[in-house]
């Protein structure tokens, strides 16, 4: 199920974010924006195994992070995500998701082409080693 983060939740996030990303955010900033209505996570079996965080800018719904257990991927709970999130972004009036992703990050990219997303332009240096990928998927 997809339920809003809570504060007990931070640790489980936590392991999952330093498995998944070679900088991983600071715990801080997931404490930051607890209850915040587009932080939730995917729970199974009382068990955090994924998260993703949206915010709403102007019209877009950008999605600034989305993470799955390792274990647990490549069974369809990345793109329930999405889905959430499409359907999030719907509700408060945005026309389109937008996110960056690494240039190097290309079986990420598949990842989103196969749940709607196209590719809209680059953004170079955007990270310390890397440019940004810009994806969009269009809402209505
Ligand atoms: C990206 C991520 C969230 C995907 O989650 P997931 O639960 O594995 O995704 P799904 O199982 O819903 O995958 C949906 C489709 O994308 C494909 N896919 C998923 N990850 C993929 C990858 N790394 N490379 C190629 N294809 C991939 C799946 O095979 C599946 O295709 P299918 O429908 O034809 O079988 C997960 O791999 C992850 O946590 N990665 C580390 C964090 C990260 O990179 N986040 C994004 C930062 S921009």
């Amino acid at each position: 199920m997809i339920r809003k983060a809570r504060k007990t939740d931070i640790s489980a996030i936590m392991e999952i974010e330093e498995l998944s990303f070679r900088v991983p955010w600071p715990d801080y900033l997931f404490r930051s924006i607890i209850g915040s209505p587009g932080f939730v996570v995917y729970e199974k079996d009382n068990t955090v195994i994924g998260y993703i965080v949206i915010d709403i800018i102007k019209n877009y719904a950008h999605l600034a992070n989305i993470a799955v257990r390792p274990e647990y991927r490549k069974i369809g709970i990345g793109s329930t995500l999405i889905d959430w999130c499409t359907e999030f972004g719907e509700k408060r009036g945005a026309s389109a998701l937008i996110l960056e992703v690494r240039e190097k990050n290309t079986s990420t990219q598949r990842f989103y082409q196969k749940n709607g997303f196209y590719i809209k332009g680059i953004v170079p240096g955007y990270y310390i080693d890397d440019n940004a990928i810009i994806m969009v998927k269009k809402i209505r």
